[in-house]
């Protein structure tokens, strides 16, 4: 399992303590999202704070994007130091294009598909990610409950892979806590995500690394 902590509910001020405690309680990547008031309800943060994550922390840096156009900003989030970053499906008529020029630059490409979003329109382009995104909320804010039927997409988009890239990771995101990890990771996602469940522990960031460490698979 990797973990990803997503810093949307982190305490901004005090960021570079807030990545350092979960580095060393440790996460695996810190996970970005990037909103722009248009693609969801939410506007959060740029390839500036991607930069000064890059400044903050030597782990992998994962950035979502929840943004119309991504083509326009993804050299953007390249020239910051993102090491993986993740395009929606929704509404982005030249997807291909967008992650093969992710590819070409040296990122790992991903795409994201909403929890509204069947399986099978990811198809295409599963040979050109090196990881799959299932929302388990409707993107645009930390905090929402988890929508277990995504776990059965999951599974299905795990058969897809091993069909077609099964080198190929489902990364989950929204909701996540340790009481649903157990059954998101048995229906085929190995790259968990998590804001609430680590930032806003009530005992603290290193006790939510913990629970979600002992309530995961592996
Ligand atoms: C939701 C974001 C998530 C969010 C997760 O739109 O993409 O990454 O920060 O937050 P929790 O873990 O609190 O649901
Ligand atoms: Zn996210």
């Amino acid at each position: 399992m990797i973990l990803s902590a997503s810093i949307l509910s982190a305490d901004f001020t005090d960021l570079r303590g807030q990545v350092q405690q979960a580095e060393q309680a440790g996460v695996d990547w810190i996970h970005v999202d990037v909103m722009d008031g248009h693609f969801v309800p939410n506007i959060t943060m740029g390839a500036f704070m991607v930069e000064t994550c890059k400044r903050i922390t030597s782990l992998p840096l994962d950035v979502h994007l929840m943004i119309e156009k991504p083509e326009r900003h993804i050299q953007a989030f390249i020239n910051a130091g993102a090491d993986y970053i993740s395009v929606h499906i929704e509404g982005n008529p030249n997807i291909h294009r967008t992650l093969q020029a992710l590819r070409s630059a040296g990122v790992h490409p991903g795409i994201v598909l909403n929890p509204g979003t069947p399986a099978g329109h990811v198809s295409a382009v599963l040979p050109f990610v090196d990881y799959v995104l299932a929302m388990t909320v409707n993107p645009g804010f930390s905090g929402q409950s988890f929508i277990p039927q995504v776990a059965g997409k999951v599974s299905e988009i795990r058969k897809m892979l091993d069909q077609m890239n099964p080198q190929a990771s489902i990364e989950v995101d929204g909701g996540i806590t340790a009481e649903n990890l157990p059954v998101i990771q048995t229906a085929g996602a190995n790259i968990i995500v998590a804001a609430t469940a680590i930032f806003r522990h009530p005992e603290g960031i290193a006790a939510g690394v913990r629970n979600l460490r002992s309530a995961g698979l592996n």
